[in-house]
């Protein structure tokens, strides 16, 4: 049996602050439309927003955040260092860029590297901007994004060597990998390392960008709990312990994409949507290799 989980439920990350599991994704959201859509979704419940530098859409995740009326401290943000950004100097850069871009907002609550470029010092290098973000207090908790084991196993190596060299916690805590998730990209092995660590995993993509909507396993939940596809993946990655980040500008989807803590799906019923298909959307960042 899932343990229970609500609009509400959220995961405490190794940084010690808490994230509510049920994100609000904005990628390709017109910068003009994001306001209303983040107001949408705070009315609906939601209350952690999930952006980047690359969506263009910072400032207007801010300005819905602030109209929604809800206290900012209530609200979770989270943004991301561009993936041509990968390094000291470019991630410290963009960060501050990001930091006026949602000032209003007085802290961003989580900072993503939006992907594993840069080479080893590329990628260390910004890592290290995200650790002196937090030092100095404008970030609380960091991460990365599109991250393979090779890319994970690195920087906990980094961390060791720096926090025993420069003492605990001056490497930094890993508190987020946020990669594309869904029933036709499994990925256990990333699933696996982070999960032994407490790391939080991030679902981008958990509707599989409503490309799935005929498989037949889905399709035999669908008749079967009334439910709709989206409800159904939604619920899948909750109870597989991820914090699904499903994006949609409809009000009416903002809305059904919420509905999801009113079922449980039963074992045979996650089983069934079991597969090894390797069905990615976009970009693959987790097999690039060290050197990229
Ligand atoms: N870190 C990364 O590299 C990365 C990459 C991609 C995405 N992300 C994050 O993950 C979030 C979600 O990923 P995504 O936007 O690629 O894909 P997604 O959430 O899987 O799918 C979004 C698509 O599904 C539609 N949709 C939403 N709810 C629906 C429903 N109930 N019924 C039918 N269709 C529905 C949306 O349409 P409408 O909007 O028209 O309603 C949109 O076309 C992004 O917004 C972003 O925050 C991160």
């Amino acid at each position: 049996m899932a343990r229970q989980l609500s609009l509400s439920s959220s995961f405490k990350l190794n940084s010690g602050y808490e994230i509510p599991l049920l994100g609000f994704g904005v990628y390709q959201t017109p910068p003009s439309d994001t306001s209303a859509a983040v107001q949408e979704a705070i009315k609906a419940g939601y209350r952690h927003i999930d952006s980047a530098a690359f969506y263009q859409n910072e400032a207007a995740c801010a300005d819905g955040m602030l109209k929604s009326g809800i206290p900012r401290e209530e609200v979770f943000f989270t943004t991301k260092v561009p993936p041509n950004s990968i390094s000291y100097e470019a991630a410290k850069r963009e960060i501050g860029k990001s930091l006026r871009e949602v000032s209003q907002l007085k802290y961003i609550d989580l900072v993503l590297l939006h992907a594993p470029y840069g080479g080893r010092e590329g990628r260390l290098g910004g890592w290290r901007a995200l650790v002196e973000a937090v030092e100095a207090g404008t970030v609380r908790s960091i991460g990365v994004s599109n991250y393979g084991v090779h890319h994970l196993e690195e920087l906990e190596n980094y961390i060791k060597d720096t926090d025993a060299k420069q003492g605990k916690g001056k490497g930094g805590t890993l508190s987020v990998n946020q990669i594309e998730l869904h029933p036709w990209l499994q990925r256990k092995e990333i699933i696996d390392w982070c999960q032994k660590r407490g790391v939080l995993v991030e679902a981008w993509a958990p509707l599989a960008q409503a490309n799935r909507w005929n498989d037949p396993s889905l399709r035999d939940i669908v008749k079967r709990t009334g439910k709709t596809e989206a409800q159904i993946l939604l619920r899948w990655s909750l109870q597989k312990g991820f914090s699904p980040l499903p994006k949609s500008v409809t009000p009416s989807r903002i809305v059904e994409n919420t509905k999801v803590f009113d079922f449980v799906l039963s074992d045979s019923e996650m089983a069934s949507l079991e597969t090894d298909e390797y069905d990615y959307h976009g970009w693959d960042p987790t097999t690039s290799g060290l050197d990229n």
